[in-house]
């Protein structure tokens, strides 16, 4: 494949898709949410999630403070919540009233849990790292939502029941296509 070499890696589209998600919070009797695309499973043993935010959010100070944070993934037919919170901000408006959000409670934490999200963490912080112009949180989840049969049995998303919403950049959203869909079994591959 012909590439173009660039040295200047300007906003480095390259590494998505990413799945859109609402992270949530809830400090001092205000509750907010915030669209972030960056995020990322740490560990499995114990499970630890990373979620890169600007400390110029709104949210930060609120996730620092409170030391805990939802993680809420959507779906695609949702993405215009995903736009409405991630283009505003709890400085100015409380975006549960002003866009709709219905939530439900959180089970082990103080968080607000997104009733549209197919699956959430709730997560309590155990380290923040401000690395260039975000911050690096990691959360240990401490519980974890999911929607009814929306997880097959081996815990892979059904694409028949739930389209996920997905971040190009540049305000753009897509979904996945569930024709795609293939099985690939490493231990076979692997040998070839
Ligand atoms: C799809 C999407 C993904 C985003 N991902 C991130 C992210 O990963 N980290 C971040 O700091 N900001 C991200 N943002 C920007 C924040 O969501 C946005 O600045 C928001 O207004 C912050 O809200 P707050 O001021 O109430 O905290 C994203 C915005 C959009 C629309």
């Amino acid at each position: 494949m012909l590439k173009v070499v660039a040295e200047n890696a300007g906003a480095f589209y390259q590494h998505y898709p990413r799945a859109a998600t609402i992270v949530t919070v809830n400090y001092s009797g205000r509750k907010n949410a915030m669209a972030v695309a960056w995020h990322c499973p740490m560990s499995f043993n114990p499970p630890y999630y990373g979620i890169a935010v600007s400390p110029k959010r709104y949210t930060y100070n609120m996730i620092t403070e409170s030391k805990q944070f939802g993680v809420n993934f959507m779906p695609y037919e949702k993405i215009e919540a995903v736009a409405a919170v991630g283009g505003s901000s709890g400085s100015y408006t409380d975006k549960f009233t002003e866009f709709n959000l219905a939530e439900d409670s959180a089970v082990k934490l103080d968080v607000p849990i997104i009733r549209d999200a197919y699956a959430a963490f709730e997560c309590r912080v155990i380290d923040n790292r401000v690395f260039g112009d975000h911050a690096w949180i990691i959360g240990e989840i401490v519980a974890v939502h999911t929607a009814e049969s929306v997880f097959k049995e081996d815990g892979v998303l059904d694409l028949n029941v739930v389209q996920p919403a997905l971040y190009l950049g540049g305000d753009t959203y897509c979904s996945a296509d569930k024709t795609t869909i293939k099985f690939l079994d490493k231990d076979i591959y692997g040998k070839k």
